[in-house]
């Protein structure tokens, strides 16, 4: 459904409210990965180039609500934004009571969920941040799945409410993905968190041509599928849903690969020995912690004739360097495949980043559990609201 971009919003000399989300790690009181900040970094410039009033608010961490805490303070990310604009913003405490902002300006509000009522979507709330504006832009897509005062409540009752240049291009390169995708349509989904990743499984067996798990999901693919898996990371309770999944695909003409080969450990740990198995050799004491070299080449082979390819999760435990073959070898063949390549997620990002393949990536989404859920089908309450709008 159409929604209101920014750039067919005039912003001249208006009250601009932008939320972003700048959840982002801070280390020793500084921003330890700045790929969301960055992301952000157009919709702001688009705006202070119209010389708006900007206003930036964001979440940071969950704090308790109607209490400030210095540990989830915006004050290192506004430091950190001012670098990169190469201009000050200055950090704003109890803005709900209001406040100017010259034109061509920014000021960044203090952490959102400071302030009663915003998880819970409280309507006062949301009119009272309302007021504060004559344009409501949502350039959080990090966030759109929450429906909290700043990302639903606000965009209501709001004299104008759109959709920054992020939250368009979020939407626009997941739709062309799993609307409109170029086929074969292959998602690989992988990670340890297994019940989360198997629904997101389950809603894309329908829509894709292929699909291949990794990491835990994988080890219940295994099970499902009467493998061995040692002490591995698994869900048995989800053998069933495995089972199902696999049957769609066989419908289709499709099979969910399995590993033939793993890479195994008895303990887990930076420093265990690593050994090489086939699958059909895995000891009960066995850990799975990556896929082997034959799976590796396998799956790459999978994606290589790909026309989209859709990513969420490491295949192994990356952060262990000699768990992290399988990972390298599999973002390699993405990046490589000549594929429009789709990849999300916060272990995702990092297991890009440390492989040096982003510039193969076609579209690298800033969304953790807003990137899943958009996968899963749902919608998105902060986008639904923008569409809602759009179309009074
Ligand atoms: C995220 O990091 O996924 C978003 O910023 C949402 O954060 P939340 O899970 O605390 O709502």
């Amino acid at each position: 459904m159409p929604i209101l971009k920014m750039s067919e919003v005039d912003l001249h000399g208006k009250r601009v409210f932008m939320r972003v989300d700048f959840n982002v790690p801070i280390q020793a009181g500084k921003v330890s990965d700045d790929t969301r900040i960055r992301a952000a970094v157009p919709g702001i410039r688009e705006a202070l180039a119209q010389r708006a009033r900007l206003m930036l608010v964001s979440h940071l961490g969950r704090p308790t609500e109607g209490e400030f805490s210095e540990k989830d303070s915006l004050a290192p990310i506004a430091r950190h934004l001012s670098a990169l604009l190469g201009e000050g913003v200055p950090l704003r405490r109890g803005w709900l009571e209001g406040g100017s902002v010259e034109p061509g300006r920014a000021v960044m509000l203090e952490n959102c969920r400071f302030n009663k009522g915003e998880k819970e979507n409280d309507d006062a709330l949301a009119k009272r941040m309302a007021a504060l504006c004559d344009v409501y832009v949502n350039d959080a897509f990090g966030a759109a799945h929450r429906a909290e005062a700043s990302t639903h409540g606000i965009a209501k009752y709001a004299p104008v409410a759109c959709a920054g240049p992020l939250m368009a291009a979020e939407i626009e390169a997941l739709s062309k993905a799993l609307h409109r995708p170029a086929r074969p349509l292959v998602a690989i989904v992988a990670g340890a968190k297994v019940s989360t990743k198997l629904a997101v499984l389950g809603a894309l067996a329908e829509k894709v041509d292929r699909l291949i798990p990794g990491g835990g999901i994988a080890n219940t693919f295994m099970l499902a599928a009467g493998m061995k898996i040692g002490k591995s990371l698994a869900e048995p309770d989800l053998v069933g849903e495995a089972t199902k999944i696999m049957a769609i695909l066989r419908d289709k003409g499709s099979e969910v690969p399995l590993p033939v080969d793993v890479v195994c450990a008895k303990e887990f740990s930076a420093t265990a020995d690593a050994a090489i198995k086939p699958a059909a050799e895995i000891d009960d004491d066995d850990m799975i912690l990556d896929i082997g070299p034959r799976t590796a080449a396998a799956f790459a082979k999978r994606l290589s004739d790909s026309g989209t390819i859709v990513w969420n999760g490491p295949v192994g435990v990356y952060e262990f360097e000699q768990f992290g073959q399988g990972t390298k070898a599999i973002a390699e063949a993405i990046a490589g495949s000549g594929a429009y390549s789709l990849a999300g997620g916060g272990e995702t990002l990092a297991a890009i980043a440390r492989y040096g393949v982003a510039d193969g990536i076609s579209y690298i989404s800033t969304g953790g559990g807003a990137f899943l859920e958009f996968l899963e089908g749902k919608k998105l309450p902060a986008i639904e609201v923008l569409e809602q709008r759009a179309k009074a």
